[in-house]
């Protein structure tokens, strides 16, 4: 076997010699999250170490990714006041703040259940959960 060289952290995108452009961060409950371009904010997220920030309604379970493809709606989250967005398929923007609990995301699941309507992203706010790009 062939010894590890000592003293370099080597990462994913260094395996493909990509070279992305410099990184940035997001808020994550008010943490700062480190974003390399093009990942999604659960990435992010994961990528920080964060790896549950729901309960499941009836047993209290934790969940956080789980598909990882926006089919499950396990890794819900507010981006920007933008309620129920998938965090595995929402890119992860400069300055995004995110939110994994609170008032605001029980409106959002309201929302989802059709109880309560939901923003119609005519300013631009990105789609709630279950909407648009699938
Ligand atoms: S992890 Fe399944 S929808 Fe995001």
């Amino acid at each position: 076997m062939r010894p590890r060289r000592q003293g370099r952290v080597r990462r994913p995108y260094d395996l493909v010699r990509a070279d992305p452009e410099p990184g940035f961060e997001i808020s994550v409950d008010g943490v700062p999250v480190p974003v390399v371009p093009g990942q999604t904010v659960g990435a992010a997220m994961h990528g920080a170490g964060i790896r549950s920030w729901r309960t499941t309604r009836i047993a209290g379970r934790p969940r956080g990714l789980f598909c990882g493809i926006g089919v499950c709606f396990d890794c819900l989250v507010t981006v920007n006041d933008s309620p129920s967005l998938r965090a595995c398929v929402t890119e992860a923007r400069p300055g995004d703040r995110v939110s994994t609990g609170g008032p605001q995301d029980a409106a959002g699941e309201a929302a989802l259940r059709g109880t309560q309507a939901s923003g119609d992203g005519a300013d631009g706010s990105r789609d709630a959960a279950g909407e648009g790009d699938g």
